[in-house]
């Protein structure tokens, strides 16, 4: 069977009932690293994790200690070595390369660490390709009109539209980080996963981020994780979580603000 069959196949499995609705079910994830030295370094140990649609979840935890690795498997970037992850039900580190890609394009918007805006675009043009990898070329050809104002849309909604031409080394980081929320949101994900949203910002730039994701968690019912050492971000979350020890420890909960 090819893995574009295999895929199918997979896609079609009809998810298993979803317990009180929940995005993602993630039972005894597992992941390691192999160094240099040919030692394993054991990142995730069994974590254990479930995330409720509308979920608004902070983690915290050390430099180093696994955040941006646990994020990357949530959104589908990389994968654990053992353990289940479930996301709508479905077993997504079962999928296929292709399938991983699909759902990736559709459910899922990711704000990295460190922007990775690509260099040659525009403001505008970084934030339309999400949907040219959703559409693909063709299809992409007569949404494009459509997408660069929707992208438009976007750069106004998080202040910025008056940089829509600036290439990123035109834009002061706070820009540039404004333009990867708007690129995570351009396909409307339910999930927003961001990675230090604020980890290279100063403290009024990062209240205004802040205030961003806030807002965007509060007005849509898009489930929002994420990672950051920064406490003030802490006001908003419904949950707060520590990963320690290749797990995570539940620090508190609270009802989603409205
Ligand atoms: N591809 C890789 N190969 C080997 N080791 C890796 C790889 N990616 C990450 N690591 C190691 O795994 C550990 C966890 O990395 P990760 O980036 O998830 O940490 P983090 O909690 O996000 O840290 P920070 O707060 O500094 O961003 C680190 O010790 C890192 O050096
Ligand atoms: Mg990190």
């Amino acid at each position: 069977m090819s893995e574009m069959d295999q895929a199918l196949v997979t896609e079609k499995a009809k998810p298993s009932e979803v317990p009180q609705d929940l995005v993602y079910q993630v039972d005894g994830l597992s992941k390691s690293f192999n160094l240099p030295s040919g030692d394993k370094l054991r990142v995730l140990n069994q974590a254990n994790l479930d995330v409720a649609r509308g979920d608004f979840l902070l983690i915290r935890g050390q430099s180093g200690i696994g955040k941006s690795t646990f994020l990357h498997i949530l959104g589908l970037l990389d994968r654990g070595d053992q353990g289940r992850l479930l996301l709508d039900g479905q077993d997504i580190q079962k999928l296929s390369r292709t399938a991983r890609a699909r759902t990736r394009a559709e459910k899922i918007g990711f704000v990295f660490q460190f922007y990775h805006l690509l260099p040659e675009f525009t403001a505008v043009e970084n934030i339309m390709i999400p949907g040219k990898i959703e559409h693909g070329p063709w299809a992409w050809m007569k949404k494009k009109k459509e997408a660069n104002e929707r992208a438009r849309y976007l750069l106004d909604l998080v202040g910025i539209v008056d940089r829509a031409d600036h290439r990123p080394n035109q834009l002061s980081g706070g820009e540039r980080q404004r333009v990867a929320l708007a690129r995570a949101l351009f396909n409307e994900p339910s999930i927003m996963l961001c990675d230090e949203p604020t980890g290279n910002l100063d403290i009024k730039t990062s209240e205004a981020i802040h205030e961003l994701i806030a807002k965007l968690a509060a007005e849509t019912s898009q489930t929002m994780i994420v990672v950051t050492h920064d406490p003030s971000l802490e006001n908003y979350a419904s949950r707060v979580l520590d990963l320690t020890d290749g797990g995570f420890v539940e620090q508190g909960t609270k009802p989603v603000a409205d």
